[in-house]
């Protein structure tokens, strides 16, 4: 009987995490947006920032939600935290149009 508590509190745990990497949900109208203001900036670009981002950035604070910050913050935050998360400039410009974009400010 203690076992399967102890499975079902890991299963609700990781259908939390697998929740939280997916509250923020990218739609076409996302990628428009996106496009106008990043040139070549598609459906799949926004959905590689947002892997990156999740993978990179959430390892020494929680992540923050890309609605947090305002274009001119977010451009400010990525930058002063490429170093700290060691990601190449390619990797930050695809964070940076992640969550400018989603930010939707
Ligand atoms: C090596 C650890 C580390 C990694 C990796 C890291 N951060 Fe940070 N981050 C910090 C620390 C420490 C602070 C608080 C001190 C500061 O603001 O410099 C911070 C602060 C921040 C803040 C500001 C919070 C506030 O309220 O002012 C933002 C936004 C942020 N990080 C975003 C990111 C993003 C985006 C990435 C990925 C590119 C990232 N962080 C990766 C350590 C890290």
């Amino acid at each position: 009987m203690k076992t399967i508590s102890i499975l079902t509190v890991s299963l609700l745990l990781l259908a939390a995490c697998a929740a939280k990497k997916t509250a923020v949900v990218i739609s076409d109208a996302d990628a428009n947006r996106a496009s106008a203001k990043y040139p070549g900036a598609t459906l799949a670009t926004l959905q590689q920032g947002k892997m990156l981002y999740e993978d990179n950035c959430g390892k020494c604070h929680g992540l923050k939600s890309p609605s947090a910050y305002n274009e001119e913050q977010w451009g400010k935050h990525v930058k002063r935290m490429a170093p700290k998360a060691k990601i190449d400039k390619p990797t930050e410009d695809l964070i940076l149009q992640y969550v400018v974009t989603m930010s939707g400010k």
